[in-house]
């Protein structure tokens, strides 16, 4: 989603296109620039464009070089078509202030009125440009001695909704930055950076990624924090906190695919190490012992919980739909888990509950939303996330990271799967289960990075026969049962967005209650049934299918009858029944992706969708 990078220092437009550049996974339309040489006097020079960070490359053309405080952005409509003229920067109406803002504001239609019965000249369709009108008429009419922070701040009390923020100004030797929902991170580097050498430079980015190697330090910025940087440092309002920097520790891992030709393929590919990572000091070498720390609460104190709340969106939630599933089965806890959009905090929070946020970027604002609801409601909060640093990780403070290693691609591939790792991990911390059984579930988990590795490299031809019945198909149905019915939701929103096919996830027993009657003669039907208990079931909702004419693509470790059903059978590793859904969202991934290249698609980025999704 929208990403922001500002750069004071040296070369701060080249700074900025390089952060934009290392933003552009988030997902987004356009991109545009501003900065402002020493000297600078006028209008502040500005470019914007529909399409890629490289396409602003070109049209700058080299004309920002020298500039010393810059801005730039990423934008991913929300208010008004993709267009040049939506694109930000905006800028005042004789260009000598311009911003550019993430976030929705909610009152953009009051605030529409009031800009223009003072005779601004809106130039776009979106919410964000009244901001720098708005901010213009405080600067002209403040009172004697104000300062740009003065006029920034009355600016800001207008605003409702959510922002991050940065505005440069003529005759202005700083950024002015505010944030309230959307995320923004403040970097500081001293030394030899990869930007300008020898140097001393702030830069504002919406998440951690382009400073790792750019900058030394990193502070981050709270909702309601509004400040000025410039080069004496930072300034915010008296008595009011200044951000404290930390040592920036990590690398840069860049988006790039090495020798397969999609990150997203990848990624998946990443998984057994992805796996490794996460599994790695959670596992005693005996096997009799699996903990996650972390935690604010002991499993002790989690056993005597209420209810456990598990909170999530997209490819996340359907991970959390597994990890009930675990904690149900281990643990005598109340687990649910929620879509976080539709999270109903006034009615499971509380005392002694617990709710926890899954997320792989941390910035995901309906999840954000739905753990500050539980807070408000009382419940403790916890999360699992991702990225480090991440704002949900900082705002719950305790928890687990997930230790997936950097994902790119939109489609979300290794963090589901060591999702569902980590909350099978905290199953087994919370529960009580006997010696025996507990073994043998830590040795199945053991195992799964090498039982992943070994379900990517089976090449028999099956995935491009399933590929091939799904290619040209007017939509596909899933099916799964027990630990496979969430599984195959997961499958399909894989489906969904990178190949763009109309996809419908159900439990096995539901197909016969309703949506059955659309199957008709070459339906794709895709089966997830591993040799559980809900094998022989399974078996009946095939030929079910089958009757009525479905294609059926079989995701199965069994060689017994049920295969004779199926018009193509990926066979996969056999597993306990825990750990199944693991292995078993590989082939699920990969018959996305494989029909996806098929369609000519951009997998990487498919249409619409953005990786962090920061609006509601
Ligand atoms: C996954 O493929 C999706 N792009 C999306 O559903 C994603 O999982 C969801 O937006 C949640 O993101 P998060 O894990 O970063 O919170």
């Amino acid at each position: 989603m929208c990403g922001i990078f500002g750069c004071l220092g040296a070369d701060a437009a080249g700074g900025v296109l390089n952060g934009l550049r290392k933003l552009e996974y988030r997902g987004y339309d356009s991109a545009g620039l501003a900065a402002i040489f020493p000297e600078h006097d006028g209008p502040i020079e500005t470019e914007r464009t529909t399409g890629y960070v490289a396409d602003l490359v070109s049209k700058a053309n080299g004309r920002f070089d020298g500039a010393e405080i810059s801005i730039g952005h990423t934008r991913w409509a929300t208010h008004g078509g993709v267009t040049d003229s939506n694109a930000h920067p905006h800028s005042s109406n004789d260009g000598k202030i311009t911003i550019v803002h993430n976030g929705i504001i909610e009152n953009a239609l009051e605030l529409l009125e009031r800009v223009e019965n003072l005779d601004y000249d809106v130039q776009s369709e979106t919410d964000s440009e009244l901001i720098v009108h708005l901010l213009d008429h405080e600067l002209k009419t403040q009172s004697s001695g104000g300062t740009p922070l003065d006029a920034f701040k009355s600016t800001i009390s207008l605003l409702e909704g959510s922002w991050a923020i940065a505005v440069i100004m003529t005759g202005m030797e700083g950024i002015l930055i505010a944030r309230k929902g959307a995320p923004l991170v403040l970097g500081r580097g001293t030394g030899t950076c990869s930007f300008h050498g020898d140097c001393s430079h702030f830069c504002v980015s919406s998440d951690v990624q382009p400073f790792y190697g750019s900058c030394s330090e990193v502070a981050y910025l709270d909702d309601g924090d509004i400040f000025y940087i410039s080069k004496d440092g930072i300034e915010g309002s008296e008595g009011l906190r200044i951000p404290e920097f930390e040592v920036l520790e990590g690398v840069y891992e860049e988006g790039d695919p090495g020798i397969f030709p999609h990150m997203m393929l990848k990624e998946i590919h990443d998984q057994p190490n992805a796996l490794t990572n996460v599994l790695g000091g959670r596992i005693s070498a005996d096997g009799t012992r699996a903990e996650l720390g972390g935690f604010k609460l002991t499993p002790e104190q989690m056993r005597g919980l209420d209810r456990l709340n598990l909170v999530a969106c997209g490819t996340a939630y359907y991970a959390t739909l597994i990890g009930a599933n675990y904690i149900r089965q281990f643990t005598g806890l109340t687990v649910e888990a929620f879509r976080a959009s539709e999270f109903p905090a006034s009615e499971v929070c509380g005392p002694n509950t617990l709710t926890v946020a899954i997320s792989q970027s941390g910035e995901t604002k309906d999840t954000l939303d739905a753990l500050q609801e539980a807070k408000k409601n009382g419940s403790e909060i916890s999360s699992f996330c991702n990225v480090i640093g991440s704002t949900i990780a900082r705002m719950t403070g305790n928890g687990a990271y997930l230790y997936a290693g950097a994902e790119f691609a939109v489609a979300s591939t290794k963090a589901f799967t060591n999702m569902v790792a980590a909350l099978l991990l905290l199953a087994l911390t919370i529960s009580e289960i006997p010696e025996k059984q507990r073994k043998k579930i830590v040795r199945e988990i053991r195992s799964l990075p090498a039982m992943v590795s070994r379900q990517l490299v089976e090449e028999d031809g099956s995935i491009e026969r399933a590929v091939e019945i799904l290619d040209g198909a007017k939509s596909a149905i899933f099916i799964g049962r027990g630990i496979s019915a969430p599984l195959v939701l997961e499958g399909a929103l894989k489906m969904m967005e990178v190949a763009y096919l109309p996809c419908l996830a159900y439990p096995g027993g539901e197909l016969k209650h309703g949506p059955i009657a659309l199957i008709e003669e070459g339906t794709p039907v895709i089966a997830v049934a591993p040799s559980d208990s809900t094998l022989p079931l399974m078996e009946s909702s095939i030929r079910e299918c089958r009757t009525r004419g479905g294609k059926i693509i079989l995701i199965t470790d069994h060689e017994g009858p049920i295969t004779k059903f199926a018009d193509v059978v990926i066979q996969t590793q056999t597993t306990g029944n825990v750990v199944s859904p693991m292995v078993n969202v590989v082939p699920l991934q990969l018959l996305a992706y494989h029909l996806a290249v098929r369609k000519e698609l951009n997998v990487d980025r498919p249409r619409n969708l953005a990786k962090s999704v920061t609006v509601v």
